[in-house]
């Protein structure tokens, strides 16, 4: 039995979502006429009572081509040093919008309204035109961190004053919902657009959702075509997603608790140095020298356990769908030998 932690992309489609997928109603949706994309799309927005969403290929997309639509080239966008849009993006705030970056260093991926308003550039020609602020939230460097929704909305309110577009990387949105007790309109209500990821814990082999009101998501569809993105009968995905939305989002409850049960055997260790407060399904914890990430990685892999260095002393684990039960209490034992 392989247990795989290094991430909740590694998921495959349960029996059941491959019959929704099986039985999805097809057409090009380049013409609008995939029926299950329009579903998949009328069903998001209405989860977050926001007007309209598009389908795409990957959070990467869902997250580019909303800056791309909030910004003009030589503006600035404010976000987390860690933030995915900045690190793990390929470069492309400045590539698909000619942008750049003001990083702040934040509270383990969270930022607060404070940083972002001493952040915003002056009215002054010799700096960049300040113009969104992007959160990311569950926060994957933070290790599954969740904002405080009150935070979010001060940072809204700073938004609103200084006329700057608030955009969302919820690429675990769901994670945090479940775990605060919050909702998607709550989320709806106080973005200009969200990006929701269905190929993550939700057990999707593809897609993220990008949301917002009618104009900018028509604007959005634009540049996704710009973007090589425009699909045509994908319905077979977004009836995945359909079935995820239904199906798979309670459940997120599990893996967080698994994340917790784990990471208690681990501060057990004595090679462990410290953990990140898991707040979610990811586990991110340092290890004491002389022991290294590899070696820790390459130790567990023996056992059939996989888990991913994410620097040469800090490895990090990702529960997901395909973990079960069983494999944690698996993993719990393993880790008590080592
Ligand atoms: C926070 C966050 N945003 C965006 C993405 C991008 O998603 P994708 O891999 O679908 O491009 C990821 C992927 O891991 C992520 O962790």
């Amino acid at each position: 039995m392989l247990i795989d932690y290094r991430s909740d992309t590694m998921t495959k489609p349960t029996k059941a979502m491959l019959e929704a997928m099986m039985n999805a109603a097809v057409g090009d949706d380049v013409f609008g006429e995939d029926p299950s994309i329009n579903q998949l799309e009328n069903l998001a927005a209405a989860m977050f009572g926001m007007e309209a969403a598009v389908f795409c290929a990957s959070g990467t997309m869902t997250n580019q081509v909303a800056i791309k639509c909030h910004t003009q080239p030589g503006d600035e966008v404010i976000c987390d040093e860690g933030a995915h849009v900045y690190q793990y993006e390929a470069g492309g705030i400045a590539f698909n919008s000619g942008a750049s970056v003001k990083l702040l260093a934040g509270d383990r991926g969270r930022i607060t309204a404070e940083q972002v308003k001493s952040s915003i550039n002056p009215d002054d020609n010799h700096k960049a035109h300040t113009s969104l602020v992007c959160l990311e939230n569950t926060s994957n460097r933070g290790g599954g961190s969740c904002y405080d929704f009150q935070e979010i909305k001060k940072i809204e309110g700073v938004c609103r004053e200084q006329n700057l577009r608030l955009h969302l990387d919820g690429a675990r949105l769901f994670n945090a919902l479940v775990e605060k007790n919050e909702t998607p309109k709550q989320y709806g209500e106080t973005f200009d657009s969200v990006s929701v990821c269905l190929s993550k814990s939700l057990g999707c082999p593809v897609g993220s959702l990008l949301l917002g009101k009618k104009d900018f998501i028509k604007k959005a569809r634009r540049v996704r075509k710009v973007f090589g993105g425009g699909m045509r009968q994908a319905g077979f995905l977004a009836a995945a997603g359909i079935y995820a939305l239904q199906n798979n989002v309670d459940r997120l409850k599990e893996d967080h608790c698994h994340a917790r049960q784990i990471a208690s055997a681990l501060e057990k260790k004595s090679f462990v140095k410290t953990i990140l407060p898991v707040e979610t399904n990811i586990i991110i914890f340092a290890l004491d020298y002389p022991v290294t990430a590899p070696e820790l990685v390459d130790k567990l892999k023996q056992k059939n356990i996989l888990g991913y260095a994410i620097s040469p002393d800090r490895v990090r684990l990702v529960l997901h769908l395909d973990i079960t039960k069983e494999m944690v209490e698996r993993t719990i034992e393993a880790i008590g030998k080592l």
